[in-house]
């Protein structure tokens, strides 16, 4: 958990640094390798075409929508570098929101949380699973969790920029709260480096049922 707050202290000075859209994607590519392979495993079978993506980030998951595509971040440096990197393509929308105070007026197959919940308290949890049960078919969740054995992996942690860092069970447990959302499927799998363990999970909306039951014929 995060232990240094105070504005000139390591983790602070961290948090500044990985602000920066350029260093966030540079640090994605090296340290957390294999994700996409993993997720597009994790999903095989799954039929979706719009995404909403909480805390998209730079937008580094908006090609995985075939079309509609809303990505959702609290970070303005973050949204105008995913603006910019996908100004060419009208399919692709960013909205600087906080995503618990988010007003939908769209629905979409999947909705996206990668890397997004230990960024959340539980009441920002909820409140995010609330709107997006009434709108989102499929709800994905990527999500991590120390390695206890490797110091490395502890480190890391600590001074991680999200605050909320839960055990598998937690981020289970909290999930299957929301209202109308059922766990279909869950796994974790170790980042290749060793100083992640990521925790998957695939709920499906039982209130939107019959309009995914017709996108799957
Ligand atoms: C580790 S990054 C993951 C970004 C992206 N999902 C990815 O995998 O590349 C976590 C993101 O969540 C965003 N975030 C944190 N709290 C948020 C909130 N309340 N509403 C929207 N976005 C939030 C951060 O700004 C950051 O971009």
């Amino acid at each position: 958990m995060s232990c240094f707050d105070a504005s000139g202290s390591p983790r602070a000075r961290l948090d500044r640094l990985f602000e920066h859209p350029a260093v966030f994607n540079a640090y994605q590519a090296l340290v957390d390798g294999g994700k996409m392979r993993q997720i597009r495993r994790f999903l095989a079978g799954l039929p979706f075409r719009s995404i909403l993506d909480i805390g998209c980030g730079t937008g580094n998951w908006s090609h995985l929508a075939a079309d509609g595509y809303l990505g959702v971040d609290s970070s303005p440096a973050f949204i105008e570098a995913a603006r910019e990197r996908y100004k060419g393509d009208p399919n692709k929308r960013f909205l600087l929101a906080d995503a618990s105070e988010l007003e939908l007026v769209q629905s979409y197959d999947l909705c996206l949380m990668i890397s997004v919940l230990h960024h959340l308290s539980d009441a920002k949890v909820r409140a995010v699973l609330e709107r997006v049960s009434t709108r989102c078919r499929n709800l994905f969740v990527l999500d991590l969790y120390p390695i206890p054995w490797n110091p490395a992996s502890r480190a890391l942690y600590a001074l991680d920029r999200g605050d909320y860092i839960r055990s598998p069970q937690e981020q289970q447990r909290l999930l299957e709260e929301a209202d109308g959302l059922r766990l279909r499927k869950a796994g974790s799998y170790f980042s290749p480096t060793f100083l992640y363990r990521h925790t998957l999970f695939l709920l499906e909306n039982d209130k939107l049922g019959f309009e995914h039951a017709l996108l799957v014929q």
